[in-house]
């Protein structure tokens, strides 16, 4: 398999394992990139030594490229992106923010830039601000996500038809079939977030991991919609959330209920009940928790099994 996102990166296969705060540190990522995929990791969680640590036990796991995730809100950016100048990072994808702001001089060091987005619209702006590639996020995606709730079969296509630079697609994605459902749409990688997180090296507690394992259909929501809209898990910290938002709170009320550490509290502590559970939709589809080099292998299976499926049924009309 090659195409303008194995040769971007310089990887074996198009799938990428999603920067994710409290789940991707340099065990994840290095087992995914020692695969054949892109591994990254999740700045988001991180103080900037912390970072640097990650990094550079990232370096000494894997020979493979490998990349790192910084949503732009982190508060001291300035700091995290020197770090990864100073330590040769490769690859940046970056989020929640615009793209215009670091994709230069990340660039002018040699990275390359990949930005995450979540509309069509905002996806031309990072053609404009001349980033490498683009995420686009539907949203069944686990973590926060864009505001118009548009779906990953809705997005995709859309996304498409607005920009000419490689294109990943993210939300929904843990499988073969779904892999193959997104290139069928205009997509030429994939970004899998919860099917990462659900592994034996990302480092969500076990807590976390064996409650996502018992997800159904509807057992996750988009809610905090009006601090930044997040998938998470219908818990307890939830339904107040829930509660708050029906009885009108304000956005500073909302603020001072969502505090500070709750994802940490969720997903590396393990407490379910007060913890913001971040996971996608496409966890009511998963019960297992293998290795990340499992996840990159049965994908890849999977993916050409379904292409001389689909080919096999002679399904043309
Ligand atoms: C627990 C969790 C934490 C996440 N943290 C981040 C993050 O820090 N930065 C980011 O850009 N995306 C984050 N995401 C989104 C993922 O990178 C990825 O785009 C998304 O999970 C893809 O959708 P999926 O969960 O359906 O696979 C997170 C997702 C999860 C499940």
């Amino acid at each position: 398999m090659s195409n303008r996102i194995t040769s971007l990166f310089g990887i074996k296969y198009p799938i990428i394992s999603g920067g994710m705060v409290w789940c991707s540190g340099w065990r994840l990522a290095s087992a995914v990139s020692n695969a054949g995929g892109l591994g990254l990791i999740g700045a988001g969680s991180m103080h900037p030594e912390v970072l640097r640590e990650h990094i550079q036990k990232c370096k000494a796991a894997t020979d493979k490229p490998f990349g790192v995730n910084v949503p732009l809100m982190y508060p001291q950016i300035e700091e995290i992106m020197d770090i990864i100048i100073s330590e040769g990072v490769k690859v940046v994808f970056t989020s929640a923010g615009n793209p215009k702001l670091w994709t230069k001089k990340l660039q002018e060091h040699g990275i390359i830039v990949t930005h995450v987005v979540s509309s069509s619209k905002f996806a031309i702006k990072c053609e404009e601000a001349g980033v490498d590639a683009v995420v686009a996020e539907g949203f069944e995606a686990g973590g926060h996500n864009g505001r118009e709730e548009t779906s990953t079969m809705v997005l995709i296509p859309q996304v498409r038809q607005s920009i000419s630079i490689p294109l990943i697609a993210a939300g929904g994605i843990g499988t073969g079939g779904g892999m193959l459902a997104a290139f069928a749409l205009g997509a030429e990688g994939v970004q899998m977030g919860t099917r990462f997180a659900l592994t034996q090296e990302s480092s969500a507690s076990q807590e976390f991991k064996d409650l996502c394992l018992e997800l159904k259909e509807g057992d996750t929501i988009l809610s905090l919609k009006k601090l930044s809209p997040t998938r998470l898990v219908k818990n307890e910290f939830y339904n107040s959330v829930q509660t708050a938002e029906d009885r009108g709170a304000s956005v500073e009320e909302m603020r001072e209920l969502l505090g500070r550490g709750r994802s940490k509290k969720g997903i590396f502590e393990g407490n379910l009940i007060d913890g913001e559970l971040e996971i996608g939709q496409i966890s009511s589809l998963i019960n297992d928790l293998p290795t990340a080099e499992h996840i990159v292998n049965s994908v890849v299976a999977e993916y050409n099994i379904k292409v001389e499926d689909i080919t096999s049924r002679n399904i043309k009309f």
